[in-house]
């Protein structure tokens, strides 16, 4: 199956770490599904993405973090791409800083879990099954390496939801060892950014995406964690394990 036969459903494909990855994604020939609560955040990613390639989007509107809406969504997507090969998932946020637990409030830490953890289960119960029993089919999760340590004072839900998020990619690999899609996470143990939000160490979004498209386009690999602790590990171990 050649790239152009492929459609990659990007969840959270609308935000920084996965307009990275749609873009090269398009690049490199495949047919992208982005769904989003935001239409102007699809309108932006729309103008990101490489002119040539606008043809191979498709943007949808809703709400892929509840469960009614993950299925209204699914119903609308394979009207209109009819069929999905991939699935990445990178959903969550760019970063919190709410303060100590303290201060926080349980409202505060269930908006944490429901974007980091909620959305991403949410997501996987209705699409995984488009995928998960064809070994030419993948599902890719982007985590961050928060969730194993507190990464500055003031950022500790961030910690515990990425914490949630790891557990959950652990769980679905130990309780599908055998099944034929290919499973995989990228943990990614340092900041992404867009070339005009960069800071020291940070991944580019576009070479980050660069990589994982990689990733997704070989194949070659299930129940696997690529640990990405800076900008070099891109290469060394996403791409050159993969080609
Ligand atoms: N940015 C970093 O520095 C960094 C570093 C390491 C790892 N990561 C990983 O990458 C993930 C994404 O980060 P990002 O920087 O791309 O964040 P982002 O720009 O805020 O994008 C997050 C995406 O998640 C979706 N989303 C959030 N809550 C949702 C909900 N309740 N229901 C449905 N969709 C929801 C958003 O969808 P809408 O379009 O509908 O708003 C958005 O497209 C993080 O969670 C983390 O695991 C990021």
């Amino acid at each position: 199956m050649s790239n152009s036969d492929r459609v990659v459903l990007a969840l959270g494909g609308a935000g920084t770490v996965g307009s990275g990855i749609v873009k090269a994604l398009l690049d490199k020939g495949f047919k992208v599904a982005v769904i989003s609560r935001d239409s102007s955040r699809l309108e932006r990613l729309r103008s990101f993405v490489s002119s040539t390639t606008k043809d191979n989007l498709t943007t949808i509107v809703g709400n892929v973090g509840s469960e009614e809406g993950a299925e209204q969504a699914k119903q609308a997507l394979l009207k209109a791409v009819g069929k999905v090969t991939d699935i990445v998932s990178s959903l969550g946020f760019s970063w919190w800083q709410g303060g100590p637990p303290h201060t926080q409030t349980l409202k505060d830490l269930h908006w944490v879990i429901e974007t980091l953890l909620f959305s991403t289960f949410v997501s996987w119960k209705a699409f995984f099954p488009l995928v998960r029993d064809d070994s030419s089919c993948t599902y890719t999760f982007i985590t961050g390496g928060a969730g194993e340590k507190l990464l500055m004072p003031g950022t500790g839900f961030l910690t515990v939801g990425a914490a949630s998020t790891l557990a959950f990619c652990q769980v679905l690999r130990e309780e599908y060892p055998e099944v034929p899609c290919k499973l995989n996470q990228v943990k990614i143990n340092t900041g992404v950014g867009t070339p005009e939000r960069m800071a020291p160490g940070y991944l580019n979004h576009l070479d980050l995406g660069e990589a994982v498209s990689t990733l997704v386009e070989k194949r070659n690999t299930s129940h696997t964690v690529f640990t990405v602790n800076c900008p070099a590990d891109l290469k060394t171990v996403l791409l050159e394990r993969n080609l």
